[in-house]
């Protein structure tokens, strides 16, 4: 539960020892003029931000971050913290790391929903900068919804800077053209199974996958899952409001089983931009994914040869990966801190940064004419769409259900043991369940 006491704790601790710098700063005095801007210098130019965006679409995205920062805070040095791994699967344990070691980074990536909450808010790492909405105007122009899931009791703690789109279906036009396929604005299970069966005659597998980091295993099943099932049932189950037993869950996970077999054979070597290049490439045919895959699509130029569709059967929703960035108890340089999440919620940085990363500005306000026909499908999406959080990126679910669902899909992967997946999955929903009671 959210422990007030240990926030209030930590706060206050802060400031003992902001007031031991104070004491600090009074010793540089005695260097003289020279030692105290030193000091100050040391102090306050510079940002560290903490991130697992290391991928080409990924890091030329962070940079255009970095320029906008840079240009409205010049002489600022901005310290580039990243650790690889699709999802934020190394980085996340790194920066426990840190946090538990009193180090925390200026400012680092996080999903909005449970991952922000549970893994940081709520252990007290986390300074509410609800102030900055107010004063940035933000929830004007930041869809209610997106600021709810960055809110607990009723303070703001993230500021959202994209919006990804999970359920994409990113697809090789030449390979559909050379093999008869038409794709057309969405895609249902059966003519995914058909459009399979084609590839897999001429020696092509249909389905492109990279599993080696465990989070695309997750991710393709609940896509898969809000195919088959809709975003209702899809919403009930990672709620822990239908049992994982239920007949709907049973068939997404018989479907799963049978698209794992038209994936290429190299899949648990592979990471997800692996996976996404087998298909830039001309070597598979589609890649469920996260838009960042678009990203990756528009940092090899190859645009045009790539298609798009909602995972089968999911049009009509659209799975919410919503990256945000924090603003940490203790940063090294707060001012320079609070001006990173300025910047990131401002309309300059957020048009620079989605067009490049494959997601869709999280203000409503951008204008749509600087983005690409992928950004404006999305855009339309978003608006018309049921929005579903991810279980996947662990928006829904707790951080803890997130990791037995990695644990349980990548097993699933291999194994395609229907009847222990729905197991793992209920017996995740049921600690989930106790967790938060
Ligand atoms: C993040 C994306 C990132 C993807 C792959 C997701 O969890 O939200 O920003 O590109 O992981 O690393």
């Amino acid at each position: 539960m959210y422990d007030v006491n240990k926030v209030m704790t930590s706060r206050a601790s802060r400031r003992g020892v902001l007031k031991g710098g104070a004491a600090l700063g009074i010793g540089t005095l005695g260097l003289g003029p020279l030692g105290s801007r030193l000091a100050a210098a040391q102090a306050e130019d510079k940002l560290e931000i903490f991130s697992w965006w290391t991928s080409p679409g990924e890091s030329k995205a962070l940079q255009a971050l970095f320029d906008a920062f840079t240009a409205a805070n010049p002489g600022v040095e901005v310290v580039n913290s990243t650790v690889a791994g699709g999802g934020g699967v190394n980085a996340k344990a790194v920066l426990q790391t840190r946090l538990q070691g009193g180090q925390p980074p200026d400012s680092w990536q996080t999903h909005v929903g449970r991952e922000l909450v549970d893994l940081y808010v709520v252990p007290g790492s986390c300074e509410p900068i609800t102030d900055i909405y107010e004063s940035e105007g933000w929830t004007d122009v930041i869809p209610a919804d997106l600021v709810e899931q960055a809110t607990w009791e009723s303070e703001k703690y993230s500021i959202p800077v994209g919006v990804h789109r999970g359920n994409g279906f990113f697809y090789n036009k030449s390979i559909m053209d050379d093999n008869g396929i038409e794709v057309g604005d969405t895609m249902s299970v059966d003519e995914f199974f058909a459009a399979a069966d084609t590839l897999k005659a001429a020696g092509i597998p249909a389905l492109a996958f990279g599993n080696s980091e465990g989070f695309p295993g997750a991710q393709t099943f609940e896509n898969t899952l809000l195919g088959v099932a809709g975003p209702e049932t899809y919403s009930a189950l990672f709620r822990g409001e239908t049992p994982w037993d239920d007949q709907a869950a049973r068939e997404a996970a018989e479907t799963y089983a049978k698209m794992l077999d038209y994936v290429n054979e190299d899949f648990s070597a592979l990471v997800w931009s692996d996976a996404i290049a087998l298909v830039i490439e001309g070597k598979a045919g589609f890649n469920s994914m996260g838009d960042w895959a678009y990203g990756e699509v528009l940092a090899k130029d190859a645009q045009d040869n790539i298609g798009w569709v909602s995972h089968p059967g999911s049009d009509g929703s659209f799975v919410l990966v919503v990256d945000s960035f924090t603003l940490p108890v203790g940063a090294p340089h707060p001012e320079n801190a609070r001006n990173w999440i300025i910047t990131l919620g401002s309309k300059e940085a957020q048009e620079a940064f989605n067009p490049l990363k494959g997601s869709i500005p999280a203000r409503t306000d951008a204008n749509r004419d600087l983005f690409s026909p992928y950004h404006q499908w999305s855009m339309d999406s978003f608006s018309n769409d049921a929005l579903v959080p991810s279980a996947a990126h662990s928006q829904a679910t707790s951080p803890a259900f997130q990791q037995a669902f990695y644990d349980a899909s990548t097993a699933f992967v291999t194994d395609k043991d229907v009847d222990t997946f729905l197991a793992l999955l209920d017996d995740a929903a049921a600690m989930d369940a106790e967790e938060t009671s």
